[in-house]
């Protein structure tokens, strides 16, 4: 999903403390154990050879922290941090720009890297491989390429979609980590976490209440306590118990589970408009009135993860466990017959 679409739909007031609540070191990231103690190591290996890190990419659903990863390993590596995104890089030049304005070390940072387009993709290759930027000069049969030395940089892509990378372009990632949703546990120390930075008084029953509704993801575990926040000071003391983390997150229209009128309109509709048929990614987005590329990205992950949908790369179906969340009964024997078609 478009990250400037994630932003402009935030407050701008949300927007700044999300950056206040980024974790800078290593050591302040809590949950994504396997991660961290990979990037652990190679981060030291290349601190004790002052080397720069080499190229990694994070990949996972939104909001798990693959902006921060990329800031920790600047912090921790000592260097810059440049960030733009695939769609902000239209043209090869653009790159070229970039990359020419990196000093040593430093990290640039593609966020959707999987929107690269193919001509910007091509300088990247031997910016990766030999930090060379082969520049054409002239037209038609006197053209020639020159070779520029760039600096030793490191570049860490982010993409919801591995699938969608082409190959020569994954394969020149020495590391390659995938985020995982969080657990209850990680989500409820987040929440403290960024409770104690913003100043806002939390009990530890309501930390837990708001971390079982976030749907394993950081970014709206934190959106959820500022808006809880907002409710407990205005309808109660201002202290977030569990009955006001609970009255909050009733009133937000967030389930038990996480889920929100989004969630739960794609899962009626696939049971009651399409009869439990399997359905397509598009057949779903026109009917539910919701963009494609943010119901594959941002809602099916956690419906998936909850065993509420299963898919085939072109048709989704409601499984048991989600007619029984709406209160409906499936069909157990036409769902198995549908599922193994
Ligand atoms: N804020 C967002 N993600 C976080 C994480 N993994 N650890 C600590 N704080 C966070």
């Amino acid at each position: 999903m478009d990250e400037r679409l994630i932003s402009s739909s935030m407050r701008e007031e949300d927007v700044k403390t999300e950056y206040s609540l980024r974790p800078r070191m290593l050591s302040e990231y809590i949950g994504q154990h396997a991660v961290k103690d990979h990037m652990r190591i190679y981060i030291d290996a290349a601190l004790k050879r002052a080397e720069p890190l080499d190229h990694a990419i994070f990949y996972g659903p939104p909001g798990l922290g693959k902006t921060t990863l990329a800031g920790i390993v600047a912090n921790e590596m000592g260097v810059s941090l440049r960030v733009t995104s695939g769609p902000a890089i239209t043209h090869a030049g653009d790159l070229a720009a970039l990359l020419t304005n990196l000093a040593p070390g430093d990290v640039l940072f593609i966020d959707e890297i999987h929107r690269l387009n193919a001509n910007v993709e091509e300088v990247l290759y031997p910016a990766m491989e030999d930090f060379a930027l082969d520049i054409i000069i002239g037209k038609g049969p006197s053209a020639r390429s020159i070779r520029l030395d760039l600096p030793k940089f490191t570049l860490i892509g982010a993409t919801t979609r591995m699938g969608l990378l082409t190959s020569p372009l994954r394969d020149r990632f020495g590391i390659k980590e995938q985020l995982a949703m969080y657990d209850s546990e990680s989500l409820k120390e987040i929440i403290i976490r960024s409770a104690r930075i913003l100043g806002i008084e939390i009990a530890e029953e309501g930390a837990v209440e708001i971390g079982s509704r976030a749907r394993g993801t950081p970014r709206v575990a934190n959106r959820l306590l500022r808006r809880i926040r907002d409710y407990a000071e205005v309808r109660k003391s201002g202290f977030i118990d569990l009955e006001s983390a609970k009255e909050g997150l009733d009133m937000l229209g967030v389930d038990e589970l996480g889920l929100d009128e989004v969630d739960r309109r794609m899962l009626q509709t696939m049971i009651v408009k399409f009869c439990g048929r399997p359905v397509g990614l598009d057949t779903i987005a026109a009917a539910t009135g919701e963009d494609a590329a943010t119901i594959e990205d941002v809602y099916e992950p956690y419906l998936l993860r909850l065993g509420f949908i299963a898919r085939t790369p072109r048709r989704r179906i409601v499984m048991p466990a989600g007619y029984a969340h709406l209160g409906y009964q499936s069909d157990t024997q036409q769902l198995k017959l549908e599922v193994e078609e």
